[in-house]
């Protein structure tokens, strides 16, 4: 069920990957997207749909891309600003891009119209779903070689991470993913009956008011 995937159309959904330094790490964020779409039913990254997960902070408008690419530069951004007060406080620029880009990259399983299809006619037989995107996205890493921090980043950022340690890069991500949906609910960007997990005390601003 592979199918050809555009590796420049990788590098256009998630302009990020340029911003990596080591060439080998940049290589292989295009390869792990490349093995995923080519495994989905997904031809690039900004088919697949702007969701948490199935049912989960639903956005009015936007694709993955988005929220990739946002928690990216947000995660980036949180580093950023304690490094020019705390020079001594060190993080991995390289591994902070790379995962933010992948962190999520499982959902070409969890969200691909056929097997949601599938999970729903026959979830006695497979699971609804089998399994998530963290899972899923640990596959995807370590079938393409990418360092076990990234596949880390993959299950860590996801409930499922709160079972495990996680990595300093693994933690700004996982902040930066969580702040990320509940801003965008309280903006009014997620359809209202999608956004509960962001808690009792949220009032969302609807569009176009101040
Ligand atoms: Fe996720
Ligand atoms: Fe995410």
């Amino acid at each position: 069920m592979t199918k050809l995937i555009s590796r420049e159309q990788i590098v256009q959904d998630l302009p990020e990957i340029d911003d990596i330094e080591s060439a080998e790490l940049r290589q292989k964020v295009v390869d792990a997207w490349e093995f995923a779409l080519g495994h989905s039913s997904f031809s690039r990254v900004t088919d697949i749909p702007g969701e948490g997960s199935k049912g989960v902070f639903l956005l009015t408008r936007g694709t993955q891309d988005a929220h990739l690419r946002g928690v990216t530069r947000l995660a980036l951004g949180i580093y950023e600003e304690f490094r020019a007060t705390y020079p001594e406080a060190k993080v991995d620029r390289d591994i902070i891009l790379a995962g933010g880009l992948c962190h999520d990259i499982g959902k070409t399983w969890e969200f691909d119209p056929e097997r949601l299809k599938q999970w729903k006619a026959r979830p006695h037989r497979f699971g609804e779903p089998s399994f998530r995107h963290s899972a899923y996205g640990v596959h995807v890493c370590l079938s393409v070689g990418l360092p076990e921090e990234i596949a880390h980043i993959c299950m860590g950022h996801s409930l499922e991470g709160a079972h495990i340690g996680h990595s300093t890069e693994c933690f700004i991500i996982r902040q930066a993913d969580h702040a990320w949906w509940h801003v965008a609910a309280a903006l009014g960007l997620c359809e209202p009956d999608t956004i509960s997990f962001a808690g009792p005390t949220l009032r969302v601003r609807p569009i176009g008011e101040s």
